[in-house]
């Protein structure tokens, strides 16, 4: 058994390589749906077929724990995945909520109602599918009051990391940012809300400007992981092989996930 991450592509790997390092006893088996990527220009049920399939598959791989570390298949398709598709035996999670509880300074399962939080003013750049389902909105609801969130569609991204092109993905960064600050000068926070995106985080913080704190998903997600397995120790078993899938080309998936990860990673097909 070990954790399972799931992905469309490569952008999960931000957040394996943040939960490799913070729980190195743990085996991890990684899910990448190169063959689809991206999805956040995909339907909703095409997202949730897609990631249930991802899903299973990692089930299949003895993960009773799978973390979705694809904020477009999180904000479409988990909802309804855990009202009734996940065994009562097997746990998927998210990746928004560490998010805004650090965005939010709340600690985890702390659940009074909504409240007044220090950010006022907040960036969200995220993918179209994650940006047109407001998940990020409803879930900041329930957790503060005042917050004026203005999210940016960055089309385009996450096909151009996907490809290596990482002129073409600056460039990209740089034109998103530039649209977000039209509709609001100054953000006092923004949030990655995609895993590809902290691949460009420098990008990001260069464009927005160094008063703006960017929060990025990868450490947040595996503090509270390492949070979780406390609590719920039975979750990870016993396995000791960590294994990393993919949809796509293996070795291709295998060469840029090493140039990413900057350590040696051998996929294999799903
Ligand atoms: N890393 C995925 C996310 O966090 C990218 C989605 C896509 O494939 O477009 O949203």
């Amino acid at each position: 058994m070990a954790v399972g991450i799931f992905d469309s592509g490569l952008g999960g790997l931000t957040v394996l390589d943040a939960a490799m390092k913070r729980l190195p006893e743990v085996p991890f088996v990684y899910y990448g749906d190169n063959a689809h990527t991206p999805y956040g220009v995909r339907d909703s049920e095409d997202i949730y077929e897609l990631t249930t399939a991802g899903v299973s598959r990692l089930f299949e791989a003895g993960c009773d724990l799978v973390i979705l570390a694809c904020n477009t298949a999180a904000a479409v398709a988990l909802r309804r995945m855990q009202e009734s598709w996940v065994p009562s035996d097997k746990r998927v999670l998210g990746v928004f909520v560490p998010l805004i509880e650090a965005l939010t300074e709340r600690q985890w399962g702390d659940n009074s109602p909504p409240r007044e939080v220090a950010v006022k003013e907040v960036a969200l750049f995220a993918t179209p599918a994650t940006v047109s389902s407001r998940a990020f909105q409803r879930e900041l609801a329930f957790r503060a009051i005042g917050v004026d969130v203005e999210a940016q569609p960055c089309g385009g991204v996450v096909d151009a990391i996907e490809d290596g092109d990482m002129i073409l993905a600056e460039a990209l960064v740089r034109s998103h940012v530039e649209a977000l600050q039209r509709r609001m000068a100054k953000p006092q926070a923004a949030i990655l809300g995609c895993t590809h995106y902290p691949l460009m985080e420098k990008e990001f913080q260069e464009a927005l400007g160094a008063d703006v704190k960017v929060y990025s998903q990868a450490n947040l997600v595996a503090e509270s992981l390492a949070d979780y397995l406390t609590r719920r120790p039975e979750m990870v078993g016993t396995g000791t092989e960590s294994l990393f899938l993919t949809t796509g080309d293996p070795a291709r998936v295998t060469n840029k996930a090493t140039q990413f990860m900057r350590r040696k990673m051998d996929f294999i097909s799903a």
